[in-house]
């Protein structure tokens, strides 16, 4: 039977880490998927996620299955830390959240939802998006388009190309939008750029979809939710995909959330309802115990400070990595200017650099890195740095 079957190409990203980890190379690097590492290079688990786990198990907890929409504590945090504790969305009735199996899992579920729901409509994608974006939309049955986000030449927003595509989208259609920390270009718009996507938006009747996986690794938890909460109008209909496996480190526990913000509580009901058809066809209920790490962490001021201090070493060690990362190229003489990477936001550094690049990193250093030049600049250590700089100035033909 599975004769005539075709070896599928690996995945742009997954693939990568599939590739080092066969490297026997012991100097090998790996900066492809977007996983955080401590200056030592380990992914270990948080401290307040650590306490959240020991309180768990003192109190136990039920092994029943959850219901379909998941925790009904976790997903009302999940709406107060994205809108805010006192925004109309979260106090209010007209959105439902369903935990997911991580951001993924979210983002399929509004895949599922808008083909059956909403059969006629194209979802557009920035251009550059995620490499995971396309396929799990193709997956779903949903017709993709995209439209222009970044400018190569100045390695920042292409704002006026972009809103003018948006507007040129026809009504009824949906928008594929980052909340913050764009992958893989880690250029997000300010809050008036928002502001002015958001109008834009809402004028042509488009549903504005948000991926939301990196709260907290722009500027902070409130400052990098200011597109949610620009997006978020009053009796306007939107969707937000939200992961907890970066700002929780809980990448292997698979905790999202897919909320739909609809016009009024009745709708919701409706919505959720079609929202609970898909996921019992596909995972029937969610896992719970990463949820039960997170809203065990928001549910209590003392771990939720711990958390906000853990998440903002996170973000301060790759923002010193980002710059360090800079001066390192230029000492190394890399040829062209390199600074923009210090202002580039989140986990991802856009590199700039070619396929052939990215290929002979891998083949001549076994530094791994992704084939659009995207660098998980949350991989890169002070002890590693040097070995990177002189690899990349090898390649692009630099070097002192
Ligand atoms: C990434 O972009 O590397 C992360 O979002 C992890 C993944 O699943 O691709």
């Amino acid at each position: 039977m599975f004769e005539s079957i075709q070896a599928a190409p690996a995945d742009p990203i997954l693939g990568v880490t599939e590739a080092f980890r066969a490297d026997p190379n012991p100097d090998k690097i790996s900066l492809g998927v977007g996983v955080y590492q401590d200056e030592s290079g380990k992914t270990l688990a948080l401290e307040c996620v650590n306490k959240a786990n020991e309180k768990l198990a003192r109190e136990g907890a039920s092994a029943s299955y959850l219901p379909i929409p998941g925790l009904a504590e976790y997903t009302a945090a999940v709406q107060s830390l994205a809108f805010g504790a006192d925004h109309e969305v979260a106090t209010g009735s007209r959105a439902i959240t369903a935990q997911t199996p991580g951001g993924t899992g979210a983002l399929r579920v509004v895949g599922d939802f808008l083909a059956h729901n909403m059969p006629g409509a194209t979802l557009w994608m920035t251009d550059p998006t995620w490499a995971n974006h396309p396929n799990i939309f193709n997956a779903a049955g949903v017709s993709i388009a995209k439209f222009p986000y970044f400018n190569k030449a100045t390695n920042s927003l292409a704002l006026a190309d972009m809103l003018d595509a948006i507007g040129q989208i026809p009504p009824g259609d949906a928008v594929l939008l980052h909340g913050c920390c764009h992958n893989p270009t880690g250029v997000d718009p300010s809050p008036s750029d928002w502001e002015q996507i958001a109008d834009k938006v809402y004028d042509r009747q488009l549903l504005p979809i948000i991926d939301f996986a990196y709260q907290g690794f722009g500027d902070g938890i409130e400052p990098d939710a200011a597109g949610i909460r620009a997006m978020a109008r009053p009796g306007q209909e939107m969707v937000l995909c939200s992961s907890f496996s970066k700002n929780f480190g809980l990448y292997c526990e698979r905790v999202g959330a897919a909320t739909f913000v609809c016009t009024d509580a009745d709708r919701a009901n409706v919505v959720g309802s079609q929202v609970k058809r898909v996921i019992r066809a596909n995972y029937s209920n969610p896992p719970a115990y990463g949820a039960r790490l997170v809203s065990t962490v928001l549910g209590d001021a003392d771990l939720t400070h711990e958390w906000h201090i853990e998440l903002a070493g996170m973000r301060d060690r790759i923002n010193g990595m980002r710059k360090l990362l800079v001066e390192k190229l230029a000492e190394k003489g890399v040829p062209g200017d390199y600074t923009f990477i210090s202002s580039q936001r989140g986990m991802f550094s856009f590199s700039g650099l070619s396929k052939d690049h990215v290929r002979a990193l891998r083949e001549r250093h076994s530094v791994y890195i992704v084939d659009s030049g995207r660098i998980n600049v949350a991989g890169i250590t002070p002890s590693n740095v040097d070995r990177l700089t002189e690899s990349i100035a090898d390649v692009v033909g630099g070097g002192q």
